[in-house]
C-alpha cells in the first residue's frame, strides 16, 4: 500500500534545512569513529539508580573539553555478547543464533483473555470480537511485574497496534470501494483492531510463555473513554475516546505504561470537497484524502472512518485531530482506570517516550518525532520525583510531573555541541506550544533530523542514542544528519552537561552510520563494525548495557538494489563501548522487527513482528492473503498475522551474555 505518511516506513519530507558540503561531513563522521566510544573505565565509575539517573560521585569525571568526554578506549570489551551471529535471511521465518529459540506468544486475533473469541483465519471476526482480542500491527512493549509474583514468570505485558492492513482485516479486503460509503460495522473493527492490549502471561515448567485469562487483561481501542490533561486541554477540552497509531512506547518509575500516537493522520479525512487544510493541519499531514493504498496508479482512501464516525470527518465541528498525538499514560495493574493523554508532552507523531530523572530528581522524557526533518524533543518536569507524594503521579494525577513541565526541542550544533531550546521561547501559548509543537520547535530553531525513531538512555552512563531511520529526501545535510538522501539511516549518541538529564546543553557524537557494505561509496557502504543493517528503529538498551537495535527497511525497497543484500528485517545487539554491533534475530518476509522488553532475570526477551507479507507495492490481496507470507500460521493459516514471540536460552541462561 502507499501510504507515504499513515504508518511509518517512508513519511514525506518537511522543509527545514542547513549547511556544509556533505563530503566534508561523512569524511568528518568517519574519521571520528574512535571518538565514538566512550571510555570503559567513565562509563563504569558512575553509580546508578534504577532510573538511569547519573549519580556520579565527580560529574564530569575530570573531562574537561568535548573530546575528553568521548576518549577512546583502546580496550574496549571483546565480549559483551555471548551468542554467533545469524546471517541475513530472506526465508519465511524468525532465525535466532545457535542456542536460542523463538516461539509464537501472542498473534493479531488471539483472545486477550487466553480463551475467548477464537480468530477466525478468514477474518471473519466481527467488530465486538476483535473488541477482546489482539490488535493488528503489534509495536512497542513493556512488561510489568505483579503484586506478590515472580516476575521473572509471571506478568503483564501491555502491547501497542499500530495500525490497520485493511485488506488483512476482512475477508472482502477494502470493499466497497467509492462512491458506496463504508459500513459502520467495519469502521468498528479497524478501530477496535488499533490501540493497545494488556494481557497476563505465565511461563510453565518447562519455560514456557503462554496468554493466561486475567483480570487484569483488556483492550484498549480507538473507542475507549480517556482523559486529557495538560496546557492543550484549554484547546481541547479534558475527555477524548481512544489512542490511535500507538508506535513506540515507555515506562515510568511508578509502574504506568507510556504509549505513543504516531500517524494519527491517516484516520481523518472528509468527503467534504470544499475542505481546505489549515496550515496547522497541512503541517501534521491532515488531508481529505486520509490513509491511502495506491492501486493502479490510483490513490484509494483506506480508512475512510470519517463516513460513519464524524469526529474523524475533518470538515465537521466535532473532529478530533487535536485530540490525536499524545502520549499516552495507562496504568496496567488498574484495568477501571482510564488512560491519560498527557499534552505537555508535546503533539507530534510521537514515536517512543523513554523516561529517566535529572539528578535533582525531576522527571525527562525523550521523545522523537517520525517525520523527514521534524525534531528530537525532551520534557522535564517542573517537581522532582518523590515516591512519597502520590498525588503528584499515576494515572489519576490531573496536575502532575507530566502535566507540568518544560518541552524543549534539540538543536544539534556543527561543533558537536548542542542546546535544548525551551519551546515556551516561540511566543506561542502554552496550549499553542502542546498542540502545534511542531512549529513551537520550528520557531526556535531546532534542528531537522532524518526521521527521529526511537530514543535510549544507557542504564548505567545515563548516554542518550537516538536511531534517525532515514530520509531519502534530505538536500540540506547538517553534521548531526550529514548524508543527502540518507535511504539508510544513522544513530546518534550525546552526553547531557554534567552527566545530568536535566541539563539544557550537551555534547553528541554520531554512533554509527549504517550501510549495505555490497556499497562501493563510503556515504552508501556505512561504517557499521561487525554486521550490517539500515533502517534502524526500534532502540533499547537492556539493563547490562548491551543496546538492542531493530530494523524498520520498508517492504517497498527490501530486495531492491540498494538493499538486496541486507535480506529481511533484522535485530542486532551493539555494543556501546566498542562499537561492535552483532546480528541476532532476522524476521520472516515482510515484516518489521519492533518492541522489546524482557524479564527481570533477562532470561526472556518478548518481540514483535509487525506486518509480516507486507508486499512491495505494500497492498495485499484478500484472494490470496498468504501469497507473500504465510507467518506464523503456516500453510494452513489463513492470512499472515502480526505477532509477539517470545526468545529464550535453550540453556536457560542469560540473553546476550
Ligand atoms: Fe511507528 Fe516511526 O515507527
Ligand atoms: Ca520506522
Ligand atoms: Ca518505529
Ligand atoms: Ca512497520
Amino acid at each position: 500500500m502507499h501510504k507515504p505518511d499513515s504508518r511509518c516506513d517512508q513519511p514525506e519530507a518537511a522543509t527545514h534545512g542547513s549547511s556544509e558540503p556533505m563530503s566534508q561531513i561523512i569524511d568528518r563522521a568517519l574519521q571520528r569513529r574512535s571518538f565514538l566510544q566512550i571510555s570503559l573505565s567513565s562509563a563504569c565509575a558512575a553509580v546508578m539508580t534504577p532510573w538511569g539517573q547519573s549519580a556520579l560521585g565527580s560529574a564530569s569525571n575530570g573531562a574537561t573539553g568535548l573530546e575528553s568526554q568521548f576518549e577512546v578506549s583502546s580496550e574496549g570489551s571483546t565480549d559483551l555478547f555471548q551468542f554467533s551471529n545469524v546471517p541475513t535471511s530472506q526465508s519465511d521465518q524468525v532465525v535466532v543464533p545457535a542456542g536460542y529459540k523463538a516461539e509464537v506468544l501472542f498473534r493479531w486475533g488471539d483472545p486477550v483473555n487466553g480463551q475467548q473469541p477464537v480468530f477466525q483465519s478468514d477474518a471473519s471476526n466481527s467488530a465486538a470480537e476483535q473488541a477482546l482480542q489482539g490488535g493488528m500491527g503489534h509495536d512497542g512493549m513493556e512488561f510489568f511485574a505483579l503484586p506478590n509474583m515472580d516476575a521473572n514468570s509471571r506478568g503483564i505485558l501491555c502491547i501497542n497496534h499500530e495500525y490497520t492492513d485493511q485488506v488483512l482485516l476482512f475477508s472482502d479486503g477494502i470493499e466497497p470501494l467509492p462512491p458506496a460509503t463504508m459500513p459502520l460495522e467495519k469502521i468498528r473493527k479497524s478501530q477496535a483492531a488499533h490501540g493497545i492490549s494488556v494481557i497476563e502471561v505465565a511461563a510453565n515448567e518447562d519455560g514456557q510463555w503462554q496468554v493466561v485469562d486475567s483480570r487484569y487483561c483488556r483492550r484498549i481501542t480507538a473507542n475507549t473513554p480517556m482523559r486529557m490533561t495538560g496546557p492543550a486541554t484549554k484547546l481541547t477540552g479534558d475527555a477524548v475516546l481512544g489512542t490511535l497509531n500507538n508506535c513506540a512506547a515507555g515506562r515510568t518509575p511508578w509502574g504506568t505504561y507510556l504509549t505513543c500516537e504516531e500517524n494519527f493522520q491517516g484516520a481523518f479525512g472528509t468527503a467534504d470537497r470544499s475542505f481546505a487544510p489549515t496550515p496547522e493541519q497541512q503541517r501534521y499531514g491532515l488531508e481529505a484524502k486520509g490513509y491511502v493504498y495506491k492501486i493502479d496508479g490510483q490513490e484509494i482512501s483506506v480508512y475512510r472512518w470519517w463516513e460513519a464516525d464524524p469526529r474523524f470527518d475533518l470538515a465537521h465541528p466535532s473532529c478530533d485531530a487535536d485530540r490525536f498525538g499524545y502520549v499516552v499514560e495507562i496504568d496496567p495493574l488498574r484495568p477501571d482506570s482510564k488512560p491519560v493523554k498527557r499534552t505537555a508532552l508535546g503533539r507530534f507523531r510521537h514515536e517512543n517516550a523513554e523516561f529517566t530523572l535529572a539528578k535533582d530528581r525531576r522527571v525527562v522524557v525523550y521523545m522523537g518525532d517520525d517525520q523527514a526533518n521534524e525534531f528530537i524533543y525532551k520534557y522535564v518536569s517542573r517537581r522532582p520525583y518523590d515516591a512519597t507524594r502520590a498525588a503528584e503521579f499515576g494515572v489519576d494525577a490531573t496536575d502532575g510531573l507530566l502535566d507540568q513541565g518544560t518541552l524543549y526541542a534539540a538543536k544539534f550544533d556543527e561543533s558537536g555541541r548542542g542546546k535544548w531550546l525551551p519551546l515556551a521561547d516561540s511566543q506561542l501559548s502554552p496550549e499553542q506550544v502542546a498542540v502545534y509543537s511542531r512549529i513551537a520547535a520550528t520557531r526556535v530553531g531546532a534542528t531537522p533530523m532524518d526521521r527521529p525513531e526511537w530514543l535510549a538512555v544507557h542504564p548505567q552512563t545515563g548516554e542518550v542514542f537516538a536511531s534517525l531511520t532515514n530520509n531519502s529526501k534530505r538536500t540540506e545535510v547538517n553534521a548531526s544528519n550529514p548524508r543527502e538522501k540518507n535511504i539508510y539511516g544513522h544513530i546518534l549518541r550525546w552526553q547531557e552537561d554534567d552527566l545530568d538529564a536535566g541539563a539544557e546543553e550537551f555534547s553528541w557524537r554520531l554512533f554509527l552510520m549504517a550501510g549495505n557494505p555490497a556499497q562501493a561509496e563510503p556515504t552508501r557502504h556505512g561504517n557499521v563494525s561487525g554486521d550490517a543493517f539500515a533502517c534502524p528503529d526500534g532502540l533499547k538498551f537492556d539493563p547490562s548495557g548491551i543496546l538492542w537495535i531493530q530494523t524498520d527497511m520498508s517492504s517497498s525497497v527490501m530486495g531492491n538494489a540498494d538493499f538486496v543484500e541486507l535480506g529481511n528485517n533484522m535485530m542486532l545487539a551493539a555494543d556501546p563501548v566498542s562499537g561492535q554491533v552483532r546480528r541476532f534475530l532476522t524476521g520472516p518476509k515482510g515484516c518489521e522487527i519492533t518492541g522489546n522488553t524482557m524479564t527481570p532475570d533477562r532470561k526472556t526477551m518478548f518481540i514483535n513482528i509487525q506486518h509480516p507479507g507486507e508486499p512491495a507495492d505494500e497492498v495485499n490481496d484478500p484472494l490470496q492473503p498468504n501469497q507473500y507470507s504465510q507467518w506464523p500460521d503456516g500453510s494452513e493459516g489463513g492470512r499472515p498475522r502480526s505477532a509477539t514471540i517470545v526468545v529464550r536460552r535453550t540453556d536457560g541462561q542469560t540473553i546476550g551474555r
